[in-house]
């Protein structure tokens, strides 16, 4: 039996193949940054239509690279919550409908479960417990990962995702959407103490996040240097802001860690394909004998395949959806 897996959270259509367990045959990825891009942002009523475009072939496409057919397909795994509920529903209902009408089992997974498991995916990979740091362009939270079903939240945003303040960031310095992989291509050649922004730490051991600030303290400083006539250093406001963003998340995973005591970390989201924000907690984890546990980078961002690696323990669970099951806009893991 093999696992069709459907990830349609956000503004990425994508399907994947798995063999029951973490062996991916096939991972296809439908990217919509060219209609996004013109908006600077995400537009929800966009992302739908291009969803329903994109689903079919996707899901077609996942198949055949797999070298299989539907007739294979033993389970099938959609993600359904959360995000945005248009674009969920185009995912999760084709999936849902499918199920159906080839009378499969059918498991809704949580889009943050997927990012928690993502590292199961990889060769050498976590044994639980864990603690894991998930950053996205929705989510920056921490949490305790007990099992492949079992994860508690330690601590999370209370405003601005790290993601979301990257892309704040790129569309005020006229960078285009999404900001992350610019910022972090530009700060490359920058100097991440050219700018002294500040890092919100909320408290010796908090676990909570907030970027809102920062994100405000780069748009202050642009806005100075502009009505000052000064040339803006992209590349070091690049490196600085990015300096300061990752700072703050790896010393409150380690501090995470620290209040767990695990001595394995996680990594997963988007951000984390950020190589200076990689490169960091590395040095912090092997410096303090951590095991640390990052996706490859393409499983850092939105894929199916990790919708259908939490799909699957979900299934061995025996939790099932029905014809009537919804998607969610909010996750209660979250
Ligand atoms: O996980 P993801 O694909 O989608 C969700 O938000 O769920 O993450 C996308 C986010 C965007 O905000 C993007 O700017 C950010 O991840 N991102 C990065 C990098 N690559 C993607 N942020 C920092 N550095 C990167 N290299």
């Amino acid at each position: 039996m093999l696992i069709l897996a459907i990830e349609s959270s956000c503004d990425d259509t994508a399907a994947a193949v798995l063999e029951p367990g973490h062996r991916v045959r096939s991972s296809i990825i439908s990217s919509q940054n060219d209609i996004h891009s013109l908006f600077g942002g995400i537009v929800p009523e966009l992302a739908s239509r291009r969803h329903i475009e994109m689903i079919r072939p996707v899901v077609d496409q996942a198949l055949t690279q797999a070298g299989t057919t539907l007739d294979d397909i033993g389970l099938i795994a959609a993600t359904q919550g959360p995000g945005l509920v248009g674009s969920l529903l185009v995912g999760f209902t084709f999936a849902k409908a499918l199920a159906l009408v080839r009378g499969l089992p059918c498991v809704g997974v949580d889009h943050m479960a997927g990012h928690l498991l993502s590292c199961l995916m990889e060769d050498c990979r976590p044994e639980f417990p864990y603690t894991a740091l998930i950053a996205s362009g929705g989510n920056t939270s921490l949490f305790t990962v007990e099992s492949p079903l079992a994860f508690t939240r330690l601590g999370r945003t209370r405003d601005d995702a790290a993601g979301e303040a990257f892309d704040k960031v790129a569309k005020l310095l006229d960078l285009g959407y999404p900001g992350g992989p610019v910022i972090s291509r530009l700060a490359a050649k920058g100097n991440p103490s050219a700018i002294r922004f500040p890092r919100s730490r909320l408290g010796a051991h908090s676990l909570d996040f907030s970027f809102s600030g920062l994100k405000t303290s780069v748009a202050t400083y642009v806005e100075t240097q502009r009505r000052g006539n000064q040339a803006l250093a992209i590349s070091d406001i690049c490196a600085s802001f990015q300096e300061a963003v990752v700072e703050v998340l790896v010393d409150k995973t380690l501090e995470a860690a620290h209040q767990t005591g695990h001595k394995r970390i996680v990594l997963g989201g988007g951000v984390a394909a950020n190589p200076r924000l990689r490169e960091l907690l590395s040095e912090r984890c092997d410096s303090q004998s951590l095991g640390l546990f990052m996706p490859s980078l393409d499983y850092c961002t939105d894929n199916a395949a990790m919708i259908g690696v939490a799909g699957y323990y979900r299934y061995l669970a025996n939790q099932l959806v029905d014809a009537d099951s919804d998607a969610y806009s909010r996750s209660p893991l979250n």
